[in-house]
C-alpha cells in the first residue's frame, strides 16, 4: 500500500484525503496552520462540509488517515505526495503560487527516494514545470521523482460525494511509472469505470481552468438574459428550463442570481485571462463572464434602492444567507458579503442570518446584528434579501415574515419564494429576470 501525504488541509485538501484514505490508501494529511491540526486530530473538522466528520471518524478509526504539522518528516515517509495548498488571487488577477513554491521547495529538500508529487491546487497552465524545476533544484542528486497534475473538481457542499463518485479523473504526465502509481490509487474509481483521462501536464491543467471558466460564462450568461427578462417581462426560468432541455445546453449552471462567489470562479477566471493574456491570447468570452458578474450585483442593488426608495440610513435590513452558496459556511468572495458591505456604506442597520456561515462573518464584521433565526432577522426590518439558496429560506411563512417587518419589502436575489404568495401576502419585491405580471 502506498503512503501519501496531502500537504494543505483545506476543503480540497482534507476531502481528498479522507477520500484516498477511503479508497484502501494510508494517509497522513499536513498543513502549516497548528490549529488546524489539532482540531483534526481530536476529531473536530474545521469547517462545515456534509459529509466530511463521517469519512474522516471512518477512517482515522480504520488506522488509514492521520493529521501532523510535521511536513518535513511527512513528505521524506511518503511515496506519493498531493499538493493541495491555496493559490489565491493576487492582485494583479493572476494566481499567488507562493505557497505552491515554498512547499515545492521543502519537497525538493526532503525527498528521499523515488516519490511522485500530484498537485491537486488549482494551478496556471505551466506550473507544472515550475514545480518540477523547484524540486529537482533541492532535491539530493540523482532522487528521482514525478510530477503529476491531478485537478480536483469537487464542489464545496458535496465535496465528500463529487470526490468519491467523480465524473472524470484528469491525470496529467509523461511518466509511465506515474501513470501507474496513481492507477493504483484511485483503484476502485478504476474498476467503476470512471472516466480517465490521460494527458501531458499543460494539457491536465488546462481542463482545470477551461472547466470552470466555462461554467463562470454560462452562469454570466443565465444572469445577462435574466436582466434582459426584467426588461421584457419574459420568465428566465422558463427559459432556462427549455434552454436545458436541449442537450447540447443542458440544464444545470443556469439558475440566475446576484452573481457567481467563492473561493474559485471570481480567482480561476481572472487567473486563465492573466495566463493567456501573458501568451499573447485574449479570452474575450471569459473575460466578458468576469466582467459581467462585478457587476451583477448592483442590479440587485439597484432592485433594493427602488422598492425601497433609496431610503437605506438607519434603516433594519435583513440579509438572510451569508455563505457564497448553500451547504457551505464558505464567505469567500460571496456576494451576500459584497451586499452587506454596500448596506454598511449606505449606514443601514443590517442584521443578518445564515445557518452555516455566521462564525466565519463575525470574524470579518464583528458588529452586524447576528440573528438566531430568520424572524429575529427580519424583526423590524424595512426590507429583506434573500441572497443565498439554503431550503431553509425556500419554506419561510411569508404571512408570519410580513407581520414581523416594518415594511413588506423582499428582494430576492437566488429566486426561491414563490411570487404568487408574495404577492398574496402584500409584499413589495422583486426577483432576478422574473417579472410578476400578477
Ligand atoms: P483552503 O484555503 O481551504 O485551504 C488551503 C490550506 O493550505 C490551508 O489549510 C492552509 O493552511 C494550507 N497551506 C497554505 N500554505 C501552506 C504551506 N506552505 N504548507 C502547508 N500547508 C499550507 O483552500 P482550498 O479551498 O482547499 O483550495 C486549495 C486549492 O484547491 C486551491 O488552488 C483551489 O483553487 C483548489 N480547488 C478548490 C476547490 C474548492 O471547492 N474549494 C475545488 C477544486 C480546487
Ligand atoms: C466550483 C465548480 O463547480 C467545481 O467543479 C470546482 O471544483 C470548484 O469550483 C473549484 O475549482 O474550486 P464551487 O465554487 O464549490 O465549485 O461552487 P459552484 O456550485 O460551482 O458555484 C459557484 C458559484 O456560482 C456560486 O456562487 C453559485 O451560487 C453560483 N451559481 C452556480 C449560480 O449563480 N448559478 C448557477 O446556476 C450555478
Amino acid at each position: 500500500m502506498k503512503k501519501i501525504t496531502v500537504i494543505g488541509t483545506g476543503y480540497v485538501g482534507l476531502v481528498s484525503g479522507s477520500g484516498l484514505a477511503d479508497f484502501g490508501n494510508n494517509v497522513t494529511c499536513v498543513d502549516v496552520n497548528g490549529k488546524r491540526i489539532k482540531s483534526l486530530s481530536s476529531g473536530h473538522i474545521p469547517f462545515f462540509e456534509p459529509g466530511l466528520t463521517e469519512i474522516v471518524e471512518r477512517n482515522t478509526a480504520a488506522g488509514r488517515l492521520y493529521f501532523s504539522t510535521d511536513v518535513i518528516g511527512s513528505i521524506s515517509e511518503a511515496d506519493v505526495i498531493f499538493i493541495a495548498v491555496w493559490t489565491p488571487m493576487d492582485s494583479d488577477g493572476s494566481a499567488d503560487l507562493s505557497a505552491i513554491k515554498d512547499v515545492s521547495k521543502t519537497i525538493g529538500e526532503n525527498i528521499k527516494s523515488y516519490t511522485l508529487i500530484a498537485t491537486k491546487s488549482t494551478v496556471p497552465i505551466g506550473t507544472g514545470e515550475i514545480i518540477n524545476s523547484i524540486i529537482s533544484e533541492h532535491a539530493p542528486q540523482r532522487t528521482i521523482f514525478d510530477v503529476v497534475s491531478n485537478p480536483e473538481f469537487l464542489r464545496e457542499g458535496s465535496a465528500v460525494r463529487d470526490f468519491l463518485l467523480p465524473n472524470r479523473v484528469i491525470i496529467g504526465t509523461d511518466s509511465d511509472q506515474a501513470i501507474e502509481i496513481m492507477r493504483e490509487i484511485y483503484r476502485p474509481l478504476f474498476l467503476n469505470e470512471t472516466p480517465f483521462i490521460f494527458s501531458d501536464i499543460p494539457t491536465a491543467e488546462t481542463i482545470k481552468y477551461a472547466s470552470n471558466a466555462f461554467l463562470a460564462v454560462k452562469v454570466s450568461y443565465i444572469n445577462e438574459l435574466a436582466n434582459l427578462c426584467d426588461a421584457t417581462g419574459a420568465d428566465i426560468h422558463v427559459v432556462a428550463r427549455a434552454m436545458g432541455l436541449d442537450g447540447r445546453i443542458s440544464p444545470k449552471f443556469l439558475h440566475p442570481g446576484p452573481g457567481f462567489g467563492g473561493s474559485c470562479f471570481p480567482k480561476d477566471t481572472r487567473a486563465l485571462i492573466h495566463s493567456a493574456e501573458a501568451e499573447g491570447v485574449e479570452l474575450k468570452v471569459v473575460k466578458a463572464a468576469a466582467d459581467a458578474n462585478e457587476v451583477q450585483i448592483d442590479v440587485i442593488i439597484k432592485k433594493l434602492e427602488q422598492l425601497t426608495g433609496n431610503s437605506l440610513n438607519d434603516e433594519r435590513v435583513a440579509v438572510l444567507g451569508l455563505a457564497f452558496k448553500a451547504n457551505t459556511d464558505d464567505i469567500r468572495e460571496s456576494r451576500a458579503v459584497v451586499m452587506v458591505d454596500y448596506l454598511l456604506s449606505r449606514e443601514a442597520e443590517v442584521a443578518v442570518f445564515d445557518p452555516a456561515a455566521m462564525s466565519n462573518m463575525k470574524q470579518l464584521y464583528p458588529d452586524l446584528d447576528y440573528a438566531e433565526s430568520i424572524e429575529s432577522a427580519v424583526r423590524g426590518a424595512s426590507a429583506v434579501l434573500v441572497m443565498t439558496d439554503w431550503n431553509e429560506f425556500r419554506g419561510m411563512d411569508l404571512a408570519h415574515i410580513g407581520e414581523l417587518m416594518d415594511k413588506k419589502v423582499i428582494v430576492d436575489a437566488k429566486n426561491l419564494l414563490s411570487r404568487e404568495q408574495l404577492a398574496e401576502n402584500g409584499f413589495a419585491f422583486e426577483g432576478v429576470g422574473r417579472p410578476y405580471n400578477g
